[in-house]
């Protein structure tokens, strides 16, 4: 049998000869799952069982094959929360805690103590189970098309005790935004990556599934769509929230102004990059010109 010492260092060194740069942190997460302990390594000349050796070296495996770390553990944590992850659905990101800030922190500032709020492209769930969390007297729709994804949303609702309305629906269809009236608030991470982004995807994030990444040639068409299609289905004065990709701030807010939105708030990540806007439900209907030819 080997030791835990002998162990780490064993799938360390394959990790890293696979050109995984967090190898280190990788195998102290796989370690801390198997063994379930926080702090493993305080005993390093302890034996490994076989079974957990075998668990151990076929999760170093899977990594070194590029499989994200969170898909091999099968949870992951996001805004404190647990969320179970893998194949089929997006991994949430501590970028979207800015997202989930931004909406308590306006329902706070509107004195909204039960907003009604509809989280679009909801995924594993993520944004509307910490606003729920945050919000308990919320009333929180969670949309989401893809089956897998769906089904993560309803284990993580049900893992973290949360009443939520979980609704699987295309959000780029009329009557899916139809369905809904009277919200305060939509919040929504919808897919915002470009084409040309899609094909240049770091190993990992190559196996999220593309339709949680590609958001359309230019990556805005959500945006476009979701303003234009969800307005009706906001309260008069109702917000929009938003996160989008790096650099994307001016397009989004000023899809917002011509979809009839105003007082655009931008947000940034605990990086410094803006990463969320929110705007205001204007009380005129935006002016489209028929441009058709
Ligand atoms: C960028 S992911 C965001 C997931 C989650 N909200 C988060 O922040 O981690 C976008 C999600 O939108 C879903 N999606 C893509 N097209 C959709 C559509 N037309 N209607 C509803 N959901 C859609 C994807 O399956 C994916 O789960």
């Amino acid at each position: 049998m080997v030791s835990r010492k002998e162990l780490f260092e064993s799938c360390r060194s394959d990790m890293e000869s696979a050109d995984i740069d967090t190898a280190r942190f990788d195998t102290l997460c796989m370690f801390q799952d198997v063994l379930k302990e926080t702090v493993p390594m305080l005993r390093p000349d302890e034996t490994v069982p076989d079974e957990a050796e075998e668990t151990l070296r076929n999760m170093t495996k899977r990594r070194c094959q590029g499989e994200p770390l969170q898909y091999i553990l099968g949870e992951w944590e996001f805004y404190g929360l647990p969320f179970k992850v893998g194949e089929g659905v997006l991994i949430p990101r501590p970028d979207t805690e800015t997202l989930v800030d931004q909406v308590i922190d306006i329902c706070r500032e509107r004195g909204l103590s039960s907003p009604r709020i509809a989280d679009l492209c909801s995924g594993s769930g993520c944004i509307a189970v910490a606003l729920k969390k945050q919000l308990p007297e919320a009333e929180i729709w969670a949309v989401e098309i893809s089956d897998k994804a769906y089904g993560y949303l309803c284990e993580n609702t049900a893992l973290n005790g949360t009443d939520i309305h979980t609704v699987k629906a295309d959000v780029l269809k009329k009557e899916t935004a139809g369905m809904f009236s009277g919200l305060d608030i939509i919040v929504s991470n919808p897919p915002y990556l470009t084409s040309e982004e899609m094909n240049d995807l770091q190993r990992e994030v190559a196996c999220e599934p593309g339709l949680a990444l590609f958001g359309g040639s230019d990556g805005l068409g959500f945006y476009r769509a979701i303003s234009q299609l969800w307005r009706r289905s906001l309260k008069n004065d109702g917000v929009i929230a938003f996160e989008f990709g790096m650099d994307q701030h001016d397009q989004v807010a000023s899809i917002l102004s011509d979809s009839g939105f105003s007082c655009p708030k931008i947000r940034r990540d605990t990086q410094g990059i803006i990463r969320t806007v929110s705007a205001v439900k204007s009380s005129t209907e935006p002016q489209y010109i028929d441009n058709t030819v």
